[in-house]
């Protein structure tokens, strides 16, 4: 099969490659497409290498010309980032100025990139149903992922969304059981960034209660998460919560530092500086260094299921909700555990969730709709809307002070602004 790669210039693209290049048997050709010309050339000469080391035989290719580049594929991955790290670096630290946190999916910085991310997915996806195979599907990687994925179904693209977060959480759970990673089947639940791990079955065994009185204060380390909200729960909220939970904290922390876009722009131009050495063969260890562990493995193992080779595999998706969690509608996108094969996903059967994580999971759906509607129609009003509605800012004087910067600041990227 020949599957496109939307942003496949980015300096995260090698992961994505090497993932296909020991388990993507089923590809033929990987055709990574961006605007960005230089970075691409570097980019996809080394992941060329990187099928030739490991002994793939299918084709890499690459091309700034999205219709060129989509033709005939049968799947996509969309994985773009619009306006590049200085837009993230933006949308990391103008909500700062009024005590609100910066961070790049969560909070008014999110808000601010799904205004300039939707409008721009929307139009490739259009242009990928003009030009690919009929019941090719999208798999969305582009944040936020869970805003990014409605707005696709809305327009009627057969689309999945993905993220990292549960993989990465399956990886460490079977290596603390020492069993192997497709072993372990997470109840994951929530929204794309706002999610939590409520059991770990292991041969029909919930293993969580055990490892969380073996490795507590580890798995809460790593998710930034007091072990006693772990405990109190019995869950592990992904780190995104971390904003949530700890908030003013996050605040304090980022006031005068160093963003995570200022740190990842670094590290971007020491790996493309790697990419160039042609007798490089491998991802630099220094790849690790970036948040997206394992996406690879997620989107090798989720397209195998879309496309019929694999119908047992439990993954972590962006999909419609249709009745899963009972408190939100139909058409709400939500992320949970499901399987998947030549129908779509099938999601599995997710057991009641407790007051406190509806509560929560409500308030940003409910933000995340008004999110979408000033992503699609533009409008001060519309933006100031969606902050209100956000459980991180819901008051008037936050909610108006973040919509004139988000706009100020972001003007470049919104047509209505
Ligand atoms: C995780 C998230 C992704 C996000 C990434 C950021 O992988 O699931 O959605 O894009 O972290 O990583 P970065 O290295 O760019 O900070
Ligand atoms: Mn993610």
């Amino acid at each position: 099969m020949k599957i496109a790669v939307i942003g496949g210039g980015s300096t995260y693209t090698p992961e994505l490659v090497d993932g296909f290049a020991r388990l993507g048997s089923m590809v033929d050709e990987l055709v990574l497409i961006d605007p960005a010309a230089e970075r691409l050339e570097i980019v996809g000469a080394f992941a060329a290498r990187i099928f030739h080391h490991h002994g793939h035989p299918g084709k890499i290719t690459w091309t700034s010309d999205l219709d060129a580049g989509v033709t005939d594929v049968d799947a996509a991955v969309i994985q773009l980032r619009v306006g590049g790290q200085s837009a993230r670096i933006n949308d990391e630290t103008f909500p700062l100025e009024c005590g609100c946190v910066g961070q790049e999916t969560t909070g008014a910085g999110g808000l601010g990139k799904a205004l300039r991310t939707v409008p721009v997915v929307l139009d490739v996806a259009d242009r990928i149903r003009r030009r690919a195979k009929p019941g090719a599907w999208i798999v969305d990687f582009t944040n936020p992922v869970g805003i990014v994925t409605r707005a696709l179904l809305d327009a009627g693209h057969k689309a999945i969304g993905l993220c990292n977060v549960a993989i990465g959480f399956q990886r460490r759970f079977a290596s603390y059981l020492g069993v192997d990673p497709s072993a372990v089947v997470l109840d994951h639940v929530g929204l794309n960034h706002l999610t939590w791990e409520r059991a770990a079955y292991v041969d029909g065994v919930d293993r969580l209660p055990e490892l969380l009185s073996r490795h507590l204060s580890e798995i809460s380390d790593t998710v930034d998460v007091p072990s006693e909200i772990v405990t109190m729960l019995g869950s592990v909220p992904s780190y995104y919560l971390s904003y949530f939970y700890n908030h003013d904290r996050h605040v304090r922390e980022s006031i005068g530092a160093q963003t995570r876009g200022q740190r990842v722009a670094e590290i971007e131009a020491t790996l493309l500086e790697m990419y160039r050495d042609v007798t490089l063969t491998e991802k630099p260890a220094l790849l690790g260094e970036r948040g997206g562990a394992f996406y690879s493995e997620a989107a090798v193992g989720l397209i195998a299921s879309l496309y019929g080779h694999d119908d047992t595999s439990v993954h972590s998706v962006n999909v419609r909700n249709n009745g899963t969690l009972p408190f939100l509608p139909a058409e709400a996108v939500i992320e949970v555990s499901a399987r998947a094969g030549l129908e779509g996903p099938a999601t599995l059967p997710v057991a009641p969730v407790t007051p406190d994580l509806a509560g929560l999971i409500t308030h940003v759906w409910g933000y995340e709709e008004y999110a979408l509607d000033a992503a699609l129609r533009g409008g001060r009003d519309r933006v100031y809307r969606a902050l209100l509605a956000h459980p991180l800012i819901g008051q008037h004087e936050y909610a108006d002070a973040l919509a004139d910067k988000l706009i100020a600041s972001g003007r470049d990227h919104l047509a209505w602004a």
